[in-house]
């Protein structure tokens, strides 16, 4: 019998066999991944990934809620983690207490996370002091891209310090785990080496203690979006595609429905 996944058994991993995890939105892909994964995350990317979004700051406490409940009727073992959509959690931690706890009520998820580093330090501390776990994020966090001017590398030559800084405080905040999105391999080797936390990597390091991608990207469905830091296991867009090419051409020639597919008049 499987035991799910919690958040003490990722902080343990840290220095073990690196932490698989992936995003998920829907009930069909969190079975999918269930099985591999040690940590799903039902990321805010769900706002430009399936919504059509132009950005993640889009992204409502409704939305986040109907997709991890989605999400959550898909697993039995990973460790679910739902993001907190921008706007939340940013005005102090008696806001962010109390979305975060909506999010875990109202979905079943193991634990939140949030984007920040410093400035978020004092909010994590106050989540994880009354029994909500937070997984960190640091380095390119999209809900500030109106700041950062572009979803850049972050932490590069003088400014390593900085994020290093970042990674530094939400640990020591009690952050189960942090996430290390674009930044130098060099950087991200460095902030594992000094983390008593697993670090969790996307456009980082395979030195992380683990790895995350959106699903969607990694199994190239639809999206034209092909960062470097993606590789890309399948094109199941093309796939796709290429099935409602065959559908379309055989309703206007009437080969669909075959007579298999048809009801007879009898019993
Ligand atoms: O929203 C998301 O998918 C994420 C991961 C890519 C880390 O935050
Ligand atoms: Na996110």
């Amino acid at each position: 019998p499987q035991r799910r996944i919690t958040p003490g058994d990722i902080r343990a991993r840290k220095g073990g066999t690196p932490l698989v995890c992936l995003t998920a939105y829907t009930t069909p892909i969190a079975r999918l991944v269930d099985a591999e994964c040690d940590v799903v995350l039902v990321g805010d990317s769900v706002g430009m990934v399936l919504h059509g979004l132009p950005s993640t700051l889009g992204v409502t406490m409704e939305m986040m809620i109907l997709h991890g409940q989605a999400v959550a009727r898909g697993l039995e073992r990973a460790l679910m983690v739902i993001d907190m959509p921008f706007g939340s959690y940013e005005e102090g931690p008696d806001q962010a207490f109390r979305n975060a706890a909506r999010l875990m009520a109202g979905t079943g998820a193991g634990a939140v996370k949030l984007e920040g580093g410093e400035s978020m330090a004092e909010t994590i501390r106050f989540l994880t002091a009354r029994s909500i776990p937070v997984m960190a994020h640091v380095g390119l966090t999209p809900q500030a891209i109106n700041v950062l001017g572009g979803y850049k590398v972050q932490g590069r030559g003088a400014d390593a310090d900085r994020v290093l800084a970042d990674a530094r405080a939400v640990a020591a905040a009690g952050a189960f785990s942090v996430v290390l999105e674009k930044v130098p391999a060099t950087l991200a080797d460095r902030i594992t080496a000094d983390l008593a936390i697993p670090t969790i990597g996307i456009g980082a390091s395979s030195g992380c203690d683990g790895q995350v991608l959106v699903v969607d990207d990694m199994l190239g469905l639809f999206s034209e979006f092909r960062p470097k830091f993606v590789r890309r296991y399948a094109a199941l867009g093309d796939g796709a595609a290429a099935a409602i090419a065959a559908y379309a051409e055989d309703v206007r020639a009437r080969r669909f429905p075959a007579p298999e597919h048809v009801f007879g008049d009898g019993e």
